[in-house]
């Protein structure tokens, strides 16, 4: 028996680790995985390594590009938001990791994975529904559904009778939970769970407050092409360096913090703080490149089936035919996306400032209030305006008939 555990070699899924061993009595492999969370991955393999793992059971990967590329941004070419603010800089990062355990499974010939997600989360779902749709036949061990360790006590006293290194700050109720990578910080629990109570400063780690923020704004150009980013400033960077950046420009001006109470899947609100720097600058700047070169028809399309998007992502269902086949529509909507985007960056604002690019629809002299082109006469506006009005005037003459 041997299980592929998601490790991130802290408290909680070190504790997991131990006692899937003592539990189950099964081999635990560990996959642990940079997202650009900004943790070293050593510490996890030593970690590891001392908690008996053998040396060929450990996988470590750095998934970047591979995160940004494949998944942030085809997420971002449908401009994805869910319950209007949600950036899902979590949801979109699970399936990623699911993949690669469930080829790790393959690859070692384990039965069985494991995570490390509570049992009223958003996140087992995503989790599970991932595993369950590359491989059909996969055990899965939720230890968060399954243990008796329901408090930071028991779960303390565990990693003690079993030699588990817990960090100082870790024996205290840690004050909050995080999860974070590239697209997004996010905090939830404990000091933040009443919704009435604003959420403390030391919570906020990716962005200065936008209070304090430069008084001068920063400006910079993004460029895309077919509805990706590829530039910044004209400097041609990968998906995740230039995400990166994008964090750097946005922490600096406070960009893209967010106090939301959102529902989750399973049923309950819950409040959480995020933290999307860059992602906030991205969002504001794709929709300026799409505002030049998308069709209208095209462009209404895109955000009416947007929250449909977003809520697939939000509850777990990236592997699902019908993400897929919206993401096929959106895709293809972006084959003329391309161009430069100028961006004034000021305190927690985001302000497209300029757009241009060789397939821009937009028509200077269409729109021109001076004398303009042929291709519009003003007289075609009246008859246009009629037939419009007519439902309208039907009703109102109803309305005058009924005394209304
Ligand atoms: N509520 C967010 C989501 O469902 C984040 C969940 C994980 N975050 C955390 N701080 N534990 O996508
Ligand atoms: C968790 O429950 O593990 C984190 C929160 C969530 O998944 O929604």
């Amino acid at each position: 028996k041997k299980v592929v555990l998601a490790y991130s070699g802290g408290l909680d899924t070190s504790v997991i680790l131990k006692w899937l061993q003592t539990t189950y009595a099964c081999e635990v492999v560990t996959f642990t995985a940079d997202l650009g969370q900004g943790e070293e991955l050593e510490p996890a393999r030593q970690k590891a390594l001392l908690l008996g793992i053998k040396p060929e059971n450990i996988f470590i990967e750095d998934l970047r590009e591979e995160f940004v590329r494949d998944y942030v941004f085809p997420m971002f070419r449908a401009n994805a938001v869910y319950e209007g603010q949600y950036l899902l800089g979590t949801s979109i990062a699970r399936p990623l990791i699911a993949k690669k355990q469930i080829e790790i499974a393959e690859k070692v010939g384990a039965d069985a994975v494991s995570h490390g997600a509570t049992g009223k989360g958003n996140d087992q779902v995503r989790f599970e529904l991932g595993y369950y749709a590359l491989k059909p036949d996969i055990t899965i061990i939720a230890p968060w559904r399954e243990w008796d360790l329901r408090s930071r006590e028991k779960l303390i006293a565990f990693a003690e009778a079993h030699q588990i290194p817990i960090a100082k700050d870790k024996r205290g109720e840690a004050p909050f939970s995080v999860d974070a990578n590239l697209l997004h910080a996010s905090s939830e629990g404990k000091v933040l769970e009443d919704p009435a109570q604003e959420v403390p400063d030391y919570v906020y780690s990716r962005t200065i407050d936008p209070e304090k923020a430069p008084d001068k704004p920063t400006y910079i150009t993004i460029d895309f092409e077919k509805g990706d980013a590829t530039a910044i400033d004209g400097k041609k960077l990968s998906p995740a360096t230039l995400l990166a950046k994008l964090n750097e420009l946005g922490r600096a001006n406070g960009i893209g913090r967010l106090d939301l109470v959102e529902n989750r899947f399973v049923g309950m609100k819950s409040r959480g703080m995020y933290e999307t720097p860059g992602g906030t600058i991205l969002l504001a700047a794709h929709r300026g490149i799409e505002s030049i070169t998308l069709d209208r028809g095209a462009a209404h399309l895109k955000d009416e089936l947007m929250p449909k998007y977003a809520e697939l992502v939000y509850n777990g269902f990236w592997f699902a035919p019908e993400r897929e086949m919206l993401q096929a529509a959106i895709d293809h909507s972006q084959q003329y996306v391309t161009g430069r985007v100028r961006l004034k960056l000021y305190k927690g604002n985001v302000i497209v400032v300029g757009r241009e690019s060789k397939y821009s629809l937009y028509d200077q002299d269409l729109v021109t209030f001076e004398e303009g082109a042929v291709a519009y006469d003003h007289r075609d506006a009246a008859g246009f305006i009629k037939l419009n009005a007519l439902r309208l005037r039907t009703l109102g003459q109803r309305k005058k008939k009924l005394g209304l």
